[in-house]
């Protein structure tokens, strides 16, 4: 595949995907496909002999600390994984002077935290490419595994329709609706009313969307949004950092919004469901447990029934996670030429 061979994104921070063009999206897209085809066929890719990429979690992860360092260490580079109690940052040391730093000892920076403003800070005074793998307001790289997933799955995304149903006013929901609007998919958040994304992002959203032919429809029923859906999306209800007081209004807010099979049914057999993962979809977790015992559930945002049937593409969509970070760090650290070459 050599479409899009030519974009340049070398020293491109990736911070949320607002700041990509849809052909800058896409090509990231192809780029991940193509890593993921030469990694199936046991091509290599591992030209970054000699570099090196530090990623700071402040919060919890398992598939994205496990997708840059791999795919990291598939291309011949190094990691320091930096947790949130083994570095200086923001306690002793500001993030500008992390950030001068780390930019004078590695190639590029993943930064998983809290507010957006903490990886833009990062990305400023860095001097290398900054990562977003994660923050209160947007995970641009989930978003690109998803939406890989979901052009493997129905082979194109304009004109597709995807649904999130849930919390649309923290990471996932303003992420999808972002990406969904540069994308040109009808993007639908279907929660109650506080649940929404903030008004600011809907509008400059809406300027993506006349640009590419997407639609943005907040709307409380369920049945509105569902019917002819193709993707089925939903998150946790409780995110990282987020206070244990709110589990009980969440629970008693949400729960008329969680995937059911009765909403699968609604979307129709075509429909595919993703989540990011973690889920509670059953109570196989400490805190899954306990919630089950505190309010009398067997699971929060999605039935294990959903989540282990046909129509869930969750694992292929963890498996892309690895894909996509990998043509994330491809892409911004420059060389690109090369993994097309072979
Ligand atoms: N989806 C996702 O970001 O998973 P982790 O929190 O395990 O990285
Ligand atoms: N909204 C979730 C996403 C986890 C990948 C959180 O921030 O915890």
């Amino acid at each position: 595949m050599e479409a899009g061979n030519n974009m340049d994104l070398k020293g491109r921070n990736f911070l949320t995907l607002k700041d990509f063009t849809p052909e800058e999206i896409t090509y990231l897209l192809d780029l991940a496909a193509e890593l993921k085809r030469k990694k199936k066929a046991g091509i290599p890719v591992d030209h970054y002999h000699g570099k090196n990429v530090a990623l700071i979690f402040e919060k919890s992860s398992t598939r994205t600390r496990c997708s840059f360092e791999v795919a990291a260490h598939d291309m011949g580079m190094g990691t320091t994984y930096l947790e949130p109690s083994s570095s200086q940052i923001g306690k002793k040391e500001s993030i500008a002077d992390t950030a001068r730093v780390l930019g004078r000892i590695y190639e590029g920076i993943e930064y998983r935290g809290f507010g957006q403003e903490i990886v833009e800070e990062l990305a400023k005074y860095a001097g290398v490419p900054v990562w977003n793998g994660l923050t209160n307001e947007y995970h641009p790289t989930q978003m690109l595994a998803d939406m890989l997933t979901i052009r493997e799955h129905f082979g194109t995304l304009k004109g597709l329709k995807l649904v999130y149903l849930g919390d649309a006013r923290y990471n996932m929901g303003n992420s999808y609706m972002v990406t969904c609007a540069k994308l040109g998919l009808d993007f639908v958040a279907c929660a109650p009313n506080n649940y929404f994304p903030n008004q600011e992002l809907v509008k400059e959203c809406e300027e993506y969307a006349k640009t590419s032919g997407a639609t943005i429809t907040l709307t409380g029923s369920i049945e509105e949004a569902v019917r002819g859906a193709d993707v089925v999306c939903t998150d946790v209800w409780v995110s990282m950092g987020e206070p244990d007081e709110v589990w009980e209004q969440r629970i008693r807010e949400l729960t008329p919004y969680k995937v059911t099979a009765e909403v699968m049914k609604m979307a129709g057999e075509k429909a595919i469901f993703l989540h990011c993962l973690p889920s509670f979809h059953d109570l196989r977790t400490k805190i899954g447990k306990e919630m089950g015992e505190r309010f009398g559930i067997k699971d929060m945002e999605v039935t294990d029934e959903v989540f282990e049937s046909a129509q869930s593409k969750v694992f292929d969509e963890a498996e892309n996670r690895m894909h996509t970070i990998k043509a994330v760090m491809v892409a911004t650290l420059g060389e690109q030429g090369t993994v097309y070459a072979g």
